[in-house]
């Protein structure tokens, strides 16, 4: 059987109060686009997506995010003159393609809807065979989505949105989820007849069940929780989504054997990965594309994006890490910043107030304490005292430092790069580098010391005096 996915991804969002599209604003990492792109694949591997408002960001965003496999075609609704019309202009691309296609609608707000959900909506119709089915939710309390009316042999008579809806149909306690199946066929024909005489003064796609029950065309419904069917339409419905969408994931790393401390104070994006035996405490984030390895520690209110972490890694409390790649048993912060490019080779020691960027710490090498650590390369097992600065940038260039195994750099040390320290040399706490140190060199670079004999004493008595 012929399939394709239509998703409607023109509306303008008005409801979100926001220059940017809904559809751009991310949840557990991912763009609620992205999310749909993802849901329509489930179904078909060909997509067409209406765009409109914010078409170029919505079709880059798509892009981006689309695996290479699918193939993606766009078209234009420009103004949204409601969903019916967005379907229309979508099946427009779609010429082609046999009369008994099934193509899969949707729209791009419904970020719940798990994947498996939407396979089985899919395996229903075809078995069933048949025109039009539509997924519904059961939601008793009140509500923003369109109702569906049933016959006394509940049969589905229409849709009625609630702008257009009676308080009796208020009432009703089953509700349209937005996403259909129906034979290209019906649906060529049917949006003949669709108008736009409602409150909204919109074409409503939802108008096709009555359309379909007039010709006698079989239609199926299939349910599916009430929690998968919540649509994003205003700032608070997307709050709402992420909190549940975290919870799916929170909850399925806990069975993966992760220890979050406190599930509700952990955020984990979609794309990230965990491992068993890795404890993380409360307020931690790990964003993007995150992988960390199994018996780490990730201690309170850490950030961490796109980072490869290895296994035994401890990261204390308050520390930023972004694009770095953390080997086994590391240890971080607290309050440490890692920044992207950086690279700790296994037993690795960043310690607070900490700052590395773009540089790579062979194993074992330490740098604990109140240090800017830029564009290097530090020995095995060498180490950086309080203090140190690498001078990487001389408000032209960027320049590296190049520190050789078993380096000791004394505290308070400005390395000022082009500059390299060989193996085994030692930096006298204070100095300021500029040329390069060989190998088990002592350097030192710094004014030589006066004693004053009872200066201080001399100096109390003046200020007595005064
Ligand atoms: C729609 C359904 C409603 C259902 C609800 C489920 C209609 C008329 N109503 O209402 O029955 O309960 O979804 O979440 O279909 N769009 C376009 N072009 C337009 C208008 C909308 O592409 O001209 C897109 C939107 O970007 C969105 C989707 O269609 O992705 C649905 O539109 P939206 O305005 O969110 O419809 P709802 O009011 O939520
Ligand atoms: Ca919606």
């Amino acid at each position: 059987m012929n399939r394709v996915s239509l998703i409607l991804a023109a509306g303008a969002s008005t409801r979100m109060k926001s220059k940017t599209s809904k559809l751009l604003y991310p949840i557990c990492g991912r763009s609620l686009i992205h999310w749909a792109v993802q849901q329509a694949s489930v179904f078909s591997g060909t997509i067409v997506v209406v765009t409109g408002y914010q078409r170029n960001e919505v079709e880059q965003e798509i892009r981006r995010v689309a695996s290479s496999e699918l193939k993606i075609n766009f078209a234009v609704q420009e103004p949204p003159l409601g969903t019916a019309d967005a379907v229309k202009i979508g099946i427009a691309l779609l010429n082609s393609y046999p009369a008994d296609t099934d193509v899969f609608i949707m729209g791009a707000d419904s970020v719940l809807l798990r994947e498996e959900t939407l396979k089985n909506f899919g395996q229903h119709h075809e078995k069933e065979n048949t025109i039009l089915s539509v997924l519904t939710a059961h939601i008793p309390e009140a509500n923003p989505y369109g109702r569906i009316v049933r016959n006394a042999q509940s049969v589905i008579e229409k849709i009625v949105e609630v702008k257009d809806a009676s308080p009796s149909v208020l009432a009703l306690p089953e509700v349209n989820t937005g996403f259909y199946i129906v034979k290209l066929s019906a649906l060529r024909e049917a949006l003949l007849s669709i108008s736009n005489q409602n409150t909204a003064q919109e074409f409503y796609f939802t108008d096709i069940l009555e359309i379909a029950r007039k010709r006698g065309w079989l239609v199926q419904s299939f349910s599916i929780p009430k929690e998968e069917a919540w649509g994003v339409n205003t700032q608070e419905d997307l709050a709402l989504a992420r909190s549940h969408l975290q919870q799916r994931i929170n909850h399925h790393w806990m069975r993966e054997g992760v220890c979050l401390v406190n599930p509700s104070l952990t955020w984990i994006d979609a794309d990230a990965q965990l491992s068993p035996d890795t404890k993380i405490e409360p307020g931690v984030s790990i964003f993007g594309k995150s992988v960390i390895g199994s018996g780490c520690h990730i201690k309170s209110w850490c950030i961490l994006e796109n980072t490869k972490v290895g296994e035994g890694v401890v990261i204390e409390p308050f520390t930023h890490v972004h694009d770095v790649q953390i080997k086994d048993h590391c240890h971080i912060g607290p309050f440490a910043r890692l920044r992207p490019g950086t690279v700790l080779e296994p037993h690795v020691h960043i310690g607070n107030f900490v700052e590395v960027k773009k540089s790579h710490l062979e194993q074992k090498a330490k740098a604990n304490h109140l240090s800017y650590i830029g564009d290097a390369f530090v020995g095995a097992g060498s180490n950086i005292g309080a203090g140190t600065i690498t001078c990487n940038y001389d408000g032209i260039q960027k320049h590296q430092t190049k520190i050789g195994e078993g380096v000791f750099i004394g505290s308070n040390t400005s390395l000022v790069a082009p500059v390299e320290i060989e193996d085994g040399a030692i930096v006298g706490a204070g100095s300021v580098i500029t040329k390069n140190v060989s190998k088990n060199a002592l350097a030192l670079e710094r004014c030589e010391q006066k004693e004053v004999k009872e200066g201080a004493t001399r100096f109390r008595q003046r200020k007595e005096d005064y």
